[in-house]
């Protein structure tokens, strides 16, 4: 393995959208070798709890708590506290919740944890704003969420691909980008809309590329991984 390729597969995080602690840990056990950091999210953290979490650091790989987040102040600041105790390695929370809760969750990180804050939801539209009452434009809001959240101490945010351009023009190095919503160029979009391939996110300047299905839903996730590998590096 040459360095590039130590590059590449250190800014892929695979995520572990299963419904079970047996079906995780089996990719993880099949993908470990190449991959050194998974992304546990609300399906899997519901259903089997802090053991997958432990499970998972247990074979020295990074994790990624991707729960979002938001509650009032203290509750966040205490869930982060158990995030900490857990050891994990990124956290996520909601910037909707507003810079009291943002500043509670920043103070209470501890061991390099890495807290990346949510914009927008990739999931929603300008009528999802609209909905709750947000009469801006979409990136108009992202951006000012984006800026409430490094004001009140994060390290980074979960953006969509398309975001990552204007994201690294107004923070520079200043902030981690964690992007999801990736396709590889041989992969079914399914209900992705809007999506890059992971190179194309790496050349936007992206620090981490969540991908799931075109990696777990694969008949052999491991071939998956070694294709999108190559397509990093050729
Ligand atoms: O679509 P895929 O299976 O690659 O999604 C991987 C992760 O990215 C999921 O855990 C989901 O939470 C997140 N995601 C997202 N925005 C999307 C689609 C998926 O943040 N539009």
């Amino acid at each position: 393995m040459d360095a590039g390729m130590t590059n590449a597969a250190d800014k892929i995080i695979v995520a572990l959208d299963v419904a079970t602690k047996e079906k995780a840990l089996e990719l993880v056990k099949e993908l470990r070798d190449r991959i050194s950091f998974f992304k546990i999210g609300l399906q899997l953290y519901t259903a089997e709890g802090p053991e997958i979490v432990r499970a998972v650091l247990a074979t020295g790989a990074k994790v990624w708590l991707d729960i979002k987040l938001y509650d009032i102040p203290n509750t966040v600041g205490r869930a982060v506290e158990s995030a900490n105790n857990l050891g994990v390695h990124m956290l996520t929370i909601h910037l909707s919740g507003g810079s009291e809760m943002i500043a509670a969750a920043s103070a209470a990180r501890a061991n390099s944890m890495l807290l990346l804050g949510v914009t927008v939801l990739t999931s929603a539209t300008e009528q999802t704003l609209r909905e709750i009452g947000v009469s801006g434009k979409m990136d108009e809001q992202v951006m000012r969420l984006a800026r409430l959240g490094v004001e009140a101490g994060i390290d980074g945010v979960v953006a969509s691909p398309h975001e990552i351009k204007k994201l690294r023009a107004e923070f520079g190095d200043k902030i981690k980008i964690a992007v999801q919503g990736i396709r590889p160029s041989w992969a079914e979009p399914g209900d992705q809309k809007r999506f890059m391939t992971p190179r194309e996110a790496l050349e936007a300047g992206t620090d981490y590329i969540g991908i799931g299905r075109p990696i777990t839903a694969h008949p052999r996730p491991s071939e998956a991984v070694e294709k999108i590998l190559d397509e990093l590096n050729s």
